[in-house]
């Protein structure tokens, strides 16, 4: 039987965003980024050696070509001919704009390198990861984590005891797949949008604040600067020609719903990703509180459109561990 190996990972969710690149064919990020690892959440992928590369995601083949400049980086740094059979799940819906690619590339880095027998150092398997997508770079660490720009791998800046009070509950606004790729979204936002440089300009200083609130675990202070970085990122999108809008009525409900929370004393601060879900930073203590709100502001906006409200939408998560890896037949 050939060696097959299990990596779980956990996504990564961004406070302060990464949007844009600065090399896109090295794929480096144009911004910094600095992210929680999320517990509550992951992606478990096995993989063996095989004849061709092939990823199987939630039972559907995955297209070759949104793979195939990782593999080759992959085997460069590897120094290697073989080619790789991964098939992954994930415990979260994928079209949740979980960044399911972010925990999807980085145990896909994780577990390839173990499959050869390499023991690379996270920070090795980071870079690899990034050449998928640059979230996953960040999501080879646990807890708190930093990928600086035109930077090629990313680092820890602290660890999930740092604040194990943190929660970030995700609301699941829509299981519509998004309209356009983070991908082709940031390259119009690159060539059409007239606030790309603004938004380039400001991401530094944007960082500089949520550094020093992730510090002194300053939920104001943090959820402040999170909120200001999707605001502008997402209007650097609406500035696009044409426009771009990833945001639904009901994503909308959820970004007023965190507002009117936070005016009656409640610590709910949204960000939003490439996608129209809405992640709300809050504490332990407020976070059953927090989440009955956001259900009720989802079930609203789901009548309001003439739907039936659907269960329960929310998934709770908190600061979590790197990813894990196995070696599980020989
Ligand atoms: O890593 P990608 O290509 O999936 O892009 C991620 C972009 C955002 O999720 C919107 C922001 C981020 O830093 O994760």
């Amino acid at each position: 039987m050939s060696r097959e190996v299990f990596c779980r990972a956990h996504p990564s969710l961004a406070l302060i965003k990464y949007w844009g690149k600065s090399d896109s064919r090295r794929n480096l990020p144009a911004t910094p980024s600095l992210a929680v690892t999320l517990a509550g959440a992951h992606t478990e992928t096995r993989v063996r050696t095989a004849a061709a590369d092939c990823v199987v995601l939630g039972g559907e083949e995955q297209p070759p070509e949104r793979y195939a400049p990782f593999f080759e980086a992959l085997r460069r740094r590897l120094r290697t001919t073989l080619r790789f059979h991964a098939e992954s799940t994930n415990s979260f819906p994928t079209a949740a704009g979980l960044a399911s690619s972010s925990s999807g590339f980085a145990a896909l880095a994780a577990a390839c390198a173990r499959a050869v027998g390499s023991e690379l150092a996270a920070r090795e398997l980071s870079a690899l990861a990034r050449v998928g997508s640059a979230s996953a770079a960040r999501s080879l660490f646990g807890g708190f984590t930093l990928l600086p720009a035109r930077a090629r791998a990313a680092r820890q800046l602290l660890p999930a005891r740092h604040w194990p009070e943190l929660r970030v509950l995700v609301a699941l606004a829509s299981g519509q797949p998004k309209p356009i790729s983070s991908r082709q979204a940031m390259e119009a936002t690159r060539s059409s949008s007239p606030f790309y440089r603004a938004w380039l300009a400001s991401s530094g200083s944007l960082l500089a604040e949520a550094i020093a609130g992730l510090r002194s675990r300053d939920l104001e202070r943090l959820g402040e600067a999170a909120r200001l970085s999707y605001a502008r990122m997402h209007a650097a999108l609406l500035a696009c020609d044409p426009p771009l809008l990833y945001w639904l009525p009901v994503t909308v409900a959820l970004v007023r719903e965190c507002a009117q929370m936070r005016r009656r004393g409640l610590g709910a601060w949204e960000t939003i990703d490439a996608g129209p879900q809405v992640k709300v930073l809050c504490l332990a203590a407020e976070a059953a509180q927090i989440a009955a709100g956001l259900q009720e502001a989802i079930d609203s906006a789901q009548a309001a459109g003439g739907a039936q409200p659907a269960g329960s939408r929310i998934l709770e998560c908190w600061p979590g561990p790197a990813p894990e890896v196995r070696v599980e037949g020989e």
